[in-house]
Parts: structure tokens; C-alpha cells; sequence
């Protein structure tokens, strides 16, 4: 057989790390690698209720065809919420997509030919680089510091790469770093992005989840030209297998972003953006936040605490506001696969850190998650990496 696929094959292959990550299937694993949020938080009597009165009051729409936008009510309280965080917008400017994972394949068809340049924080979302490399773009990172991505190395990127497609960054609390982008980059994030004309891909699923520190407004609440695409979701703050998202944006994106959508799925499962719509008009969505932002600051300080008693003092990790990540730097020699292969071995699992470099390098880092674990296995997984982490460094 001599079967000819596309080009694009060889850009997304499934990745190592994936590959090794399926041993944390196994429920004797404590894993700290996947993104998973708190299931036990998950409002299911409250939803068995919604589903009754969906299927009840709007049974028919519930399972026909629907429109590729989106549900209009769903958008219309998309536009209320954000208006609280700081962001004008009407329901013209909302579509909903299959999670925000679909809002960022679909802005890799709308903005990259092969070989464009594109620019992220280095480093940034495993899922967002493979998602972009399916449309085979060069990848600019731009380094960061504890206030997120730096202005100066932006600016000599931008400079390097006049005709760069977009930046993609994610302000509050990274994935993978946890990191937060500073009120005054944000403000200097549009001052670069109007200068040099480039659109920003602001991409925000955990700004909701914020426990402690003061609140920052989007980069798209200081968006002055209406360059800033924003994709946020319900995965983080409501139910990640309903597979709602959506991007916010000037209408003049949005029309080249719905025909892409209609392609791929004609519109995103209409039961479920009921639902959702349904449980906020049933149930209180802020105050169901809160319970989760609780349960995250307590496992948080936890997994700090027991990093600080376990881990070796050479070993650099970041301290999230927010979010579910803590990313750790290891000393420059210590080569991060390896230590997961003995830390899989005490059954422990987190993410080694090179995959999140769309350019590699970077191998003496890791991704640790904290939303997923009770209190004694987070104790029990730190204790036993920290073990594993001292025959390293
Ligand atoms: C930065 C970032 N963007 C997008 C997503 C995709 O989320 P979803 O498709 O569930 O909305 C995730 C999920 O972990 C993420 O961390």
C-alpha cells in the first residue's frame, strides 16, 4: 500500500507525550498531567433538573438543526458576563464553537498559509501548537518573566516579522506556566499589536478562576481597534464535556470565521448550549464559581506547601493567582522525560515541559495540575516525586 496523505501528517503527529501519558489511565497513577478539572464540582443534580425542563419547554429545538452562531440567548448571556469582566460586545459579535480547542483551529484556517509566521509565549498551550501546525507555520516565541510575556522581545519579534499573522497569547494564568500577564503589558501587548498592525488571539479559559490577587481585565477590554479575538469557554468555570465555547470579536472576523465552522460541524451541539443557557437562567453560575475557586486555592496552597517540604531547593516553580497549573524549572542539566520515566515508575505522572516549546529545548522543565487531585494524593504524588527529584538534582 502506498497511500498518499496530506503534508499536514507529518506537522501533527500524535506525540511522544501522548503516548507515555496513557499509562495515567490507570487509577493507581497520581496524576498531576492532564488539565482535568474537579469532577466532584461538576452541578449534576442541577443539571438532571435543567435537562428535564430543556427537554420539557424546548424539546423539538433541543435536538433539530440549529443556526452556526449559535444559540441566541446563550449569546446574549455570553455578552452580559463579559461585560462584567470589562468587554462591550453584542450578540453580533459571539460565536459559539465546539470548545475554545475549535475556536483556535479555526483561526489557524482563517489567518495561516503554510509557512507564515505566527507569534506565542514560549512557553505556550500544547493543544493551541498542534492545533496551529496543522496549517504548517513557522512558530516565533517570545520569552517571559513572572509578569508573562516581555514587551521588549515582542517588540524585536514584531520588528523581525513584519508580516506576522497574529499573536496568540493566554494573560491569565498560563497554561502551562500559571503565569499572569501585568496590567501595564497588557496595555503595552495593544500599544505593539496597533504599531506593527498584527490581530491578537487572546485566548482565556481560566481568567474566571482567579483566588486570590487583584483582577486584571482582558487585553481585549484594552482592545482600541478591534484587533483582538477572544476565546474563552464554560470547560474551567461549568462542565468541559458539554464542549461549549466562544470567541468574541469585531463581526468583521466573524465572517470569515462562521463559513470555516459551518465545514467543520454546521454548528455546535444545540442541547448542550441550551443547557448551558438554561442552568444560568436556573441556577446561580457565579456563586457555583466561587465553590471552585475555593477547592483550587486550597489545593493550590497545598501542592506549594508540600512542594516546599519535598522537593529539592534547587528547583525553581511558578505561584499561580489562579487557574490550575504550577510549572517548575529544574536545574539546566537535569533533562525532564527522564525523570518522569522513574516518577511513572512510583506511579506518579505530570507533563515534561519541552512539548509546550513549539521550537523544543527548554527539557528541564515540567507542568504540574493541581485541580484534580484530593488533598492526600496530592500529598502522597509530591512526596514521592520529590524522591524521585533528589537522585536528579
Ligand atoms: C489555554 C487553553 N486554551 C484552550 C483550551 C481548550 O479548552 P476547551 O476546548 O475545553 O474549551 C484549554 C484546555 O485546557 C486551554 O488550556
Amino acid at each position: 500500500m502506498n497511500y498518499k496523505f496530506a503534508k499536514r501528517n507529518d506537522y501533527v503527529k500524535a506525540s511522544e507525550i501522548r503516548e507515555i501519558l496513557k499509562v495515567t489511565e490507570n487509577p493507581e497513577i497520581i496524576s498531576f498531567a492532564g488539565g482535568l478539572p474537579a469532577s466532584e464540582l461538576f452541578p449534576i443534580e442541577e443539571l438532571k433538573k435543567v435537562c428535564f425542563e430543556v427537554l420539557d419547554k424546548d424539546g423539538e429545538a433541543s435536538l433539530q438543526y440549529s443556526t452556526t452562531e449559535g444559540y441566541l440567548p446563550l449569546r446574549k448571556s455570553i455578552c452580559k458576563r463579559m461585560a462584567t469582566l470589562g468587554i462591550n460586545s453584542t450578540e453580533d459579535n459571539i460565536l459559539i464553537t465546539t470548545g475554545s480547542q475549535q475556536a483556535l483551529d479555526l483561526s489557524g484556517k482563517v489567518f495561516i498559509d503554510e509557512g507564515d509566521t505566527i507569534i506565542c509565549e514560549s512557553p505556550t498551550y500544547l493543544a493551541a501548537i498542534n492545533a496551529f501546525k496543522a496549517y504548517m507555520p513557522k512558530f516565533k516565541e517570545v520569552s517571559m518573566d513572572s509578569d508573562g510575556m516581555i514587551m521588549e522581545d515582542l517588540e524585536s519579534v514584531l520588528r523581525g516579522n513584519p508580516n506576522a499573522k497574529f499573536i496568540y497569547t493566554i494573560p491569565d494564568f498560563q497554561n502551562p506556566t500559571g503565569r499572569t500577564m501585568s496590567l501595564d503589558r497588557r496595555k503595552k501587548l495593544i500599544e505593539l499589536a496597533n504599531k506593527y498592525d498584527v490581530v491578537i488571539i487572546e485566548d482565556n479559559p481560566y481568567g474566571e478562576v482567579r483566588f486570590s490577587g487583584e483582577k486584571i481585565p482582558p487585553v481585549k477590554h484594552f482592545d482600541t481597534e478591534g484587533r483582538v479575538i477572544y476565546i474563552s469557554t464554560f470547560s474551567k468555570i461549568f462542565a468541559p464535556g458539554l464542549r461549549i465555547g466562544w470567541i468574541c470579536a469585531d463581526t468583521s472576523f466573524l465572517e470569515h470565521y462562521v463559513p470555516f465552522k459551518q465545514n467543520v460541524d454546521l454548528h455546535t451541539n444545540i442541547f448542550s448550549q441550551i443547557m448551558t443557557y438554561k442552568y444560568m437562567e436556573m441556577y446561580d453560575i457565579e456563586e457555583h464559581i466561587d465553590k471552585i475557586k475555593e477547592v483550587y486555592k486550597h489545593r493550590r496552597e497545598l501542592m506549594i506547601q508540600c512542594i516546599k517540604n519535598y522537593f529539592p531547593k534547587n528547583i525553581e516553580y511558578t505561584l499561580p493567582d489562579g487557574g490550575l497549573f504550577i510549572w517548575v524549572e529544574l536545574p539546566s542539566n537535569v533533562d525532564s522525560t527522564e525523570v518522569f520515566t522513574k516518577s511513572i515508575a512510583n506511579n506518579v505522572a505530570f507533563v515534561p515541559g519541552n512539548p509546550f516549546f513549539p521550537n523544543g529545548g527548554f527539557k528541564n522543565t515540567f507542568r504540574l495540575n493541581y485541580s484534580n487531585m484530593p488533598d492526600d494524593r496530592i500529598i502522597e504524588g509530591i512526596k514521592r516525586l520529590g524522591k524521585v527529584l533528589y537522585e536528579f538534582c
